[in-house]
């Protein structure tokens, strides 16, 4: 029943102009527990879900050692190692002390024992997309920035991005290595990133937008997102990334799910083609909505 869908149709992004991946891509987050900390409620429904994966031709799976912490990027190499042609892109940079607890901490020393143990943890000598999970205030951001820059070097991070992050921001880290993807919380409703998406796009850098399938007022029965849903036979999800993915090319949206049948309903936005007028008609009312 899954075959019939294929995360290829959204089209190909290379990362870096080099790592070919299909866009539309899987957050594994929610492969976690309850306020992404511990284990997931359902073991047997992530690993499912993580194997489903490549069946659906999803080869871009964004994770960090956050998440869990360790339990998203652990089980990603219990059940996906050596990864055949997949990319994991995994993150560093915040520290956890509870469920929906999260700190930055960006001193070189600390990065870089993130990356060694993500390196170990995911049994791989180089990441293919390190990224910066958030930019720590408290640390000058130009040795932030000057250790990733050394890791890169010593050939333990193949691509670098970033996350929360505006315009001057990724020029500042440019000074010091290739920004190639950005991720920033972007959706139908959360536009605040517009200016740092349409950078991205002129400068083909990656934008990996976060809570990608919120779409919040607009869901509801009758609305414009819900009739357009039910013209294309997908659920309001599906549409909200069918729409990501034509408002940019160098969009990549990683819905995130514990569950082999949302994934599937999401990796069904990858065959939707919205019209420019539904395109629009969702543009302006996302923007109403949010
Ligand atoms: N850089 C950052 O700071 C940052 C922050 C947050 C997230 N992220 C990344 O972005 C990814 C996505 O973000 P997100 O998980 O916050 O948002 P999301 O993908 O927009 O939404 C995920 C939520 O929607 C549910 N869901 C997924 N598919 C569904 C479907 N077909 N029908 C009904 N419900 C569905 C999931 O629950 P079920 O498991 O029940 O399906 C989950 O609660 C994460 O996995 C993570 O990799 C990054």
């Amino acid at each position: 029943m899954s075959k019939s869908v294929s995360a290829s149709a959204s089209g190909q992004f290379k990362i870096g102009g080099d790592l070919s991946v299909n866009r539309l891509g899987f957050g594994a987050m929610r492969i976690t527990g309850k306020g992404i900390w511990g284990d997931p409620a359902d073991p047997a429904g992530a690993r499912a879900t993580l194997k489903r994966l490549t069946e659906l031709d999803v080869n871009l799976i964004d994770t960090a050692d956050s998440y869990g912490p360790y339990v998203s990027e652990d089980l990603i190499r219990e059940v996906l190692h050596p990864y055949h042609g997949l990319v994991i892109a995994t993150k560093a940079g915040l520290t956890r002390s509870g469920p929906d607890r999260w700190a930055a901490v960006g001193r070189p020393e600390y990065l870089q024992q993130c990356l060694e143990m993500s390196l170990r943890r995911l049994g791989v000598e180089q990441i293919d997309l390190w990224q910066l999970h958030r930019i720590d205030p408290k640390v000058p951001r130009e040795e932030q920035f000057g250790a990733i820059a050394a890791m890169r070097k010593a050939g333990q991070i193949r691509h670098v991005g970033l996350s929360e992050v505006n315009v001057e921001e990724i020029e500042a880290a440019q000074k010091h290595f290739p920004v190639t993807t950005v991720q920033n919380q972007y959706n139908l409703v959360d536009r605040k990133s517009e200016a740092v998406l349409d950078y991205c796009d002129k400068h083909g850098i990656g934008f990996i937008p976060w809570h990608p399938l919120a779409a919040g007022e607009l869901a509801k029965p009758g609305s414009i997102l819900s009739k357009i849903a039910e013209q294309h036979h997908v659920t309001t999800g599906a549409i909200a990334l069918a729409w990501l993915l034509k408002r940019s090319k160098v969009m990549l949206p990683i819905p995130g799910t514990g569950s082999v049948d949302h994934l599937i309903e999401n990796v069904a936005a990858a065959d939707v083609k919205l019209s420019d007028a539904e395109f629009e008609e969702l543009d302006k009312q996302g923007r109403k909505a949010g």
